[in-house]
């Protein structure tokens, strides 16, 4: 089912919040990623945020996407599903989830995964995991 703009907005602020934490020190780009989990699994419209955390060595940093997973994973377990994950930064700049983001956000998505993120005029993209990852390496024996 498709989550209304309410359910959208009340993710993209989480989000929001979620930036306020980041420790980006290195790039000053703040940004926070808040996963809605799919109702299937028990933990009906549980919400999971997360924001980037950067390193010294700069290829040891965690986007916030990434951190929400892990985050969402910690708390409810290896089931989970998500239905839809908000992107937000604190630039004003466009945030897509990078390559590795998608990969991640692939491991627990399902067909209809859903992705909001801004682009470079603060407008809302909607879009799909599909959509963004199109031939997704998967392994063979799932
Ligand atoms: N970043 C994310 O948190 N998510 C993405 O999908 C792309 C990039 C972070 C990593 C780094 O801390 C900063 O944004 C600049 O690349």
């Amino acid at each position: 089912m498709q989550l209304t703009e309410a359910e959208v907005a009340v993710l993209q602020q989480r989000a929001a919040e979620a930036a306020r934490n980041s420790y980006s020190p290195y790039s000053h780009f703040r940004v926070g990623a808040a996963i809605l989990l799919h109702p299937d699994v028990r933990q009906d419209g549980a919400m999971v945020a997360g924001t980037n955390v950067e390193n010294a060595s700069y290829r040891l940093t965690c986007c916030a996407e990434q951190a929400a997973i892990a985050a969402a994973v910690t708390l409810y377990g290896p089931q989970i599903r998500i239905r839809a994950v908000a992107i937000a930064n604190l630039n004003g700049a466009a945030s897509m989830p990078c390559g590795a983001c998608r990969q991640t956000i692939l491991e627990f998505s399902t067909p209809e995964t859903a992705v909001f993120y801004p682009n470079a005029d603060g407008e809302t993209v909607s879009t799909t995991l599909a959509e963004l990852l199109p031939a997704a390496f998967r392994l063979a024996t799932e």
